[in-house]
């Protein structure tokens, strides 16, 4: 199956490539994390704590195959309230030499109700919803921006086990408005309300009051991470607000200014993330994104403090059988320094 993707990685466009590589993951051999792999976040029980980064499903249509290759969990999205649709535009660039892949343009995007519809259909997990607002909105009204996170997280809220805002910026996604203080905390705020009220609304149904809210699917009440570029953010006061405001976990980081992932993050990912760790201390989650093509880079990320690790280009540049790879090194990495439990690791190249 490996061999046949890098055809098609090498032959055709990036987006069409990348819609293969997760349709034959339908055929691949399953494989499935050990359970010494096993590890709660966020009140969240997770088979891994190897997840699939947004971007890799981001309509919802590829959780039967991302989780048959062993990821831990999916992150659906990045979805936006309404379609977003560039028909016939590049997407994505696969560049396999510089073991990168680069976002040339705005995903196709099918909008919030396609995902809640596919999500309704499948109940595999854990799985987290990344929303943003639409370029257009971003562009022309931004003013509404935090509007379109809130309904995305009304539309949404049944079907997953916790939300990503995602304030990622770069030269796609025109994310920059977020990067100011007052911008983000208003924002935190009204989504931890939102999310809130949903609960209270949800315990109201249950014990009999004719609300108009579909009972959850999932179990528990839903963590609300923020997922943030490299540039853009200064730790010490970005995590105070996070503390502030209740936020449970921040995702770092997403790709460079020019769109890229891949190997050339790791440096800067790992930077970033003992940097955050040093104020987090362990109170909100950590979730690395950026550069993880082997299972010695994830528990390196473990070490510098991530809860769980998220992987996007290494499965577009490998084959989705590098997930299996990938977590069975971490696994064999854990033995050979003599760890019992993910757990342990977490933040131990401070200890
Ligand atoms: C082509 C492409 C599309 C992406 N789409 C999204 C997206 O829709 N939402 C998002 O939050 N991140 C998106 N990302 C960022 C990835 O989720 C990930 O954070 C980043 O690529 C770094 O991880 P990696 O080095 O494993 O690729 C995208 C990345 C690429 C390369």
């Amino acid at each position: 199956m490996g061999a046949l993707y890098s055809i098609f990685r090498d032959t055709l466009p990036g987006s069409t490539a990348h819609y293969l590589n997760l349709k034959l993951a339908d055929w691949s051999t399953p494989f499935t994390p050990s359970k010494d792999l096993e590890t709660e976040v966020c009140g969240i029980n997770f088979p891994s704590p190897i997840g699939a980064a947004a971007g890799l499903d981001r309509n919802g249509d590829f959780l039967d195959p991302l989780f048959r290759c062993g990821f831990g969990f999916v992150e659906v999205g990045s979805v936006t309230a309404s379609t977003e649709r560039k028909q016939g535009q590049k997407t994505e660039k696969i560049d396999y030499q510089n073991k990168k892949c680069i976002q040339e343009n705005v995903d196709e995007k099918r909008g919030i109700l396609w995902i809640v519809q596919k999500l309704r259909q499948n109940a595999k997990g854990p799985r987290g919803a990344n929303i943003m607002p639409s370029n257009e909105t971003i562009t022309a009204l931004p003013s509404i921006c935090d509007d379109e996170f809130i309904y995305c997280i009304d539309e949404i809220y049944p079907f997953v086990d916790y939300f990503t805002l995602n304030l990622a910026a770069n030269r796609v996604n025109k994310l920059q408005l977020y990067r100011k203080e007052s911008k983000y905390r208003d924002l935190f705020r009204r989504a931890v309300r939102e999310r809130d009220m949903l609960i209270g609304l949800q315990v109201a149904a249950k014990t009999g009051l004719d609300v108009e809210i579909p009972y959850r699917s999932r179990s528990l009440i839903p963590p609300i991470f923020v997922k943030i570029d490299n540039e853009g953010f200064e730790a010490k006061n970005f995590v105070n607000v996070c503390k502030e405001e209740g936020i449970d976990g921040i995702i770092l980081s997403g790709t460079n200014e020019k769109g890229e992932g891949g190997e050339i993050l790791a440096e800067q990912a790992i930077n970033k993330l003992k940097e955050f760790y040093q104020y987090t201390k362990g109170d909100i989650a950590l979730i690395s994104s950026g550069g993880i093509m082997n299972g010695q880079e994830a528990l390196k990320r473990l070490k510098a403090g991530a809860s769980l690790v998220q992987i996007y280009s290494a499965v577009n540049l490998e084959g989705t059988q590098i997930v299996g790879k990938i977590t069975q090194e971490l696994e064999n990495a854990l033995k050979t320094e003599g760890y019992q439990s993910i757990k342990e690791v977490i933040g131990k190249a401070f200890k």
